[in-house]
């Protein structure tokens, strides 16, 4: 029998796990927050599988305490979570102290237990008071976001060295504002593109007046990315397909950031099938806006769960992405998706139909750190992987076990690729899990559960499941073994 050797980490590499206000603090109406973006939508009948919403989701506002200590017993290092705007300044303006304390006494337990804090700015919940002067579409947010992010760091900024922007913009503009499927669940395509633009905007600024008050700070931001696949690499339209959906994910978000420039192709994509929409993104862009949205940062956060398989030609079968939980959103996030069909391929697939595609994660980061983050001395992390499974609790030897093999194994999996990057060159400094708990999955309510923690909603109960004790051992030796 062969044994292949133990792979370490490298010795200043970071476990995390990760969260987001919204998808687990619950207590939505306590302590002055008022209603989000995403409190709205949820009354949007059709718009949550099983019209769930975030009022108590895992009651973390009351139980931080209890989820701290898990995290300590489980040997996280860092803990990823955002803050609440709705909470911190309840109808965009004035700051709300009991919200802002709330943070504090996190950040605070969070330094006691010897784990560092990785905050979020804005994980897509909007004030709704926002949302009705035009939200992300107009301009002024961008300036209403900086002053919350200031805000933040008044509070915080002698505790918590490490401030991300925004998670994943792609989500929060085209998901939101053209495919319909995240709050405010509007389609349009201009609202797409001014969203997508007045979110960078808002980040280049806050980056921006963040490292004017502070230069040691470590300033970053957390994109959507993946690896677009053609069917047939010979195939002109399979290779056209894999540009455009590169060019949506990927460098619509990654060329502004780092070279300071839209992509021209996705452009000109999209103005063959909306020249309206790019006219209004080219009314909106001031000059000045790009070269502030190319600010640089010390970090960025990449998200990967699954690559793209895609072709310019329908396949025999129909292939569905997991993007669209409710009928009431269309399938289509971006303008520029008119025939690309998704196919499949021999690779496993989670509940969520994504892909199980670990080796995507190693190109992808190899990618990003040769043709972007290297040049800009950014370095990497990934801020979030991880698997909905069907978990089934079993009771034995009188407690909860949640026997998730599959999890445990994509968790082992996506590591090995993160250790394949790191060997390849790419500056990868850490690894967080999403989920920390079993949450709130945004359109598809708690019907889909990420966490390495099982959350019993009805009681609140955590139980650690297997993959969440293959994830402290892990991280306890270092290494990743046999
Ligand atoms: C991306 C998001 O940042 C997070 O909120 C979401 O729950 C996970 N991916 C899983 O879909």
């Amino acid at each position: 029998m062969t044994h292949t050797p133990a792979r370490p980490f490298p010795t200043e590499f970071l476990f995390g796990a990760a969260t987001a206000a919204f998808q687990i603090e619950g207590a939505a109406h306590e302590d002055g927050r008022r209603d989000s973006i995403w409190d709205a939508f949820c009354r949007v009948p059709g718009a949550v599988i099983n019209g769930d919403d975030g009022d108590v989701a895992c009651d973390h506002y009351h139980r931080y305490r209890d989820d701290v200590a898990l995290m300590k017993r489980m040997g996280v290092q860092t803990y990823r979570f955002s803050t609440s705007w709705a909470r911190v300044r309840p109808d965009g303006g004035a700051v709300n102290a009991a919200g802002l304390d709330f943070y504090r006494r996190l950040v605070d337990e969070l330094l006691d237990a010897g784990i560092l804090p990785w905050l979020t700015l804005y994980h897509w919940d909007l004030p709704q008071a926002l949302q009705e002067q035009g939200g992300w579409t107009v301009r002024s947010t961008a300036d209403r976001f900086t002053e919350y992010a200031l805000d933040m760091h008044d509070a915080l900024g002698d505790r918590v060295n490490v401030w991300t922007t925004l998670n994943e913009p792609w989500c929060a503009s085209f998901l939101s504002h053209t495919a319909g499927v995240h709050a405010p669940g509007h389609t349009s395509v201009t609202e797409g593109l001014l969203a997508a633009h007045h979110l960078l905007l808002g980040h280049g600024q806050t980056v921006r007046e963040l490292r004017a008050r502070d230069a040691a700070l470590n300033l970053g931001l957390t994109l959507n990315l993946t690896v677009a696949d053609p069917v047939d690499p010979a195939d002109p339209a399979d290779r056209d397909a894999a540009r455009r959906i590169d060019g949506q994910f990927n460098r619509w978000f990654l060329d502004p950031v780092f070279l300071g420039r839209y992509p021209a192709d996705v452009v000109d994509d999209i103005r063959a099938v909306d020249a309206d929409a790019v006219a209004r993104l080219e009314d909106a862009i001031r000059p000045g806006d790009l070269p502030v949205i190319a600010t640089p940062i010390d970090t960025l956060g990449v998200n990967y769960y699954h690559g793209e398989f895609v072709g310019g030609h329908a396949p025999a079968e129909a292939v569905t992405g997991g993007d669209a939980p409710t009928a009431r959103a269309t399938a289509s996030p971006f303008p520029s998706h008119d025939g690309i069909f998704w196919h499949d391929r021999d690779l496993p697939r989670t509940p969520m139909n994504w892909e199980v595609q670990p080796e995507g994660l190693t190109r992808l980061l190899v990618r990003v750190q040769q043709e972007y983050a290297g040049a800009a001395g950014t370095a990497l992390y990934v801020t979030e992987n991880g698997a909905a499974y069907d978990d089934e609790p079993v009771v034995e030897d009188g407690g909860v076990r949640i026997h998730d093999d599959e999890r445990t194994e994509y968790v082992r999996g996506h590591l090995g690729a993160v250790l394949d990057a790191v060997d390849a060159g790419a500056d990868v400094r850490g690894y967080f899990y999403w989920s920390l708990l079993d949450n709130f999955e945004w359109a598809w309510g708690y019907d889909k559960r990420f966490g390495i923690v099982h959350v019993d909603y009805d009681t609140q109960e955590r139980t650690v499941k297997d993959s969440g004790l293959e994830y402290a051992r892990i991280i306890g030796a270092r290494e990743l073994d046999d």
